[in-house]
């Protein structure tokens, strides 16, 4: 199994894997357009010439980054290829010199298990909302938002005492 940037021939495979996910709600469906228009965001974990793994990472802000459209295919799941992916995106986000790097999911345990804790989306900036009108549960979004902190992050400290 090879994980590697996405290309141009990969879209169509991703775009399937993507929707049989969206079809029964776990996760936005994709336009080849539109995985076209973002198509260097992508990681894809490819077997035999197959595309079983494809992942997003969309920089949202200077200091914030999305993971997006996360899918494993059915019969590769906990093979370890959704961590790879998703470690190939926070490697990118720490080149890149994004401090947090965000998912809104349900698979917290998932995200759990690779450092992402759970924060309030009310605390999350607005920019992060920007395609949820395109969700048919924009208006009750039942997707828990959980962050992974690089080293780029600022631990904010006690400011010192007079
Ligand atoms: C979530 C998903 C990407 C995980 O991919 P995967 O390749 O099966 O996961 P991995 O094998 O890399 O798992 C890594 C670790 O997380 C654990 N894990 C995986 N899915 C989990 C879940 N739903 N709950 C709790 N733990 C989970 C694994 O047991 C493994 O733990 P370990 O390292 O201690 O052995 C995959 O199940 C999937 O595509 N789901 C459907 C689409 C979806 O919900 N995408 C997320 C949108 S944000």
């Amino acid at each position: 199994m090879e994980i590697r940037k996405a290309t141009s021939t990969d879209v169509e495979e991703m775009q399937q894997l993507i929707q049989q996910f969206a079809d029964i709600g776990l996760m936005l469906p994709r336009t080849i357009k539109s995985l076209c228009e973002h198509l260097q965001c992508f990681t894809v974990a490819v077997e035999d010439g197959k595309v079983i793994g494809v992942a997003g990472l969309h920089v949202l802000w200077t200091d914030l980054a999305e993971i997006r459209s996360l899918a494993v295919a059915p019969e590769a799941h906990g093979r370890g290829v959704g961590r790879q992916m998703v470690t190939a995106l926070l490697q990118e986000a720490e080149h890149l010199g994004i401090a947090q790097v965000l998912s809104l999911t349900y698979q917290t345990g998932f995200f759990e298990k690779l450092d992402f804790h759970i924060v309030r989306k009310e605390s999350l900036p607005h920019k992060v909302w920007k395609d949820c009108i395109y969700c048919n549960k924009f208006y009750h979004c039942d997707e828990v938002a959980m962050v992974y902190y690089t080293s780029h992050h600022q631990v904010l400290r006690p400011a010192r005492e007079a």
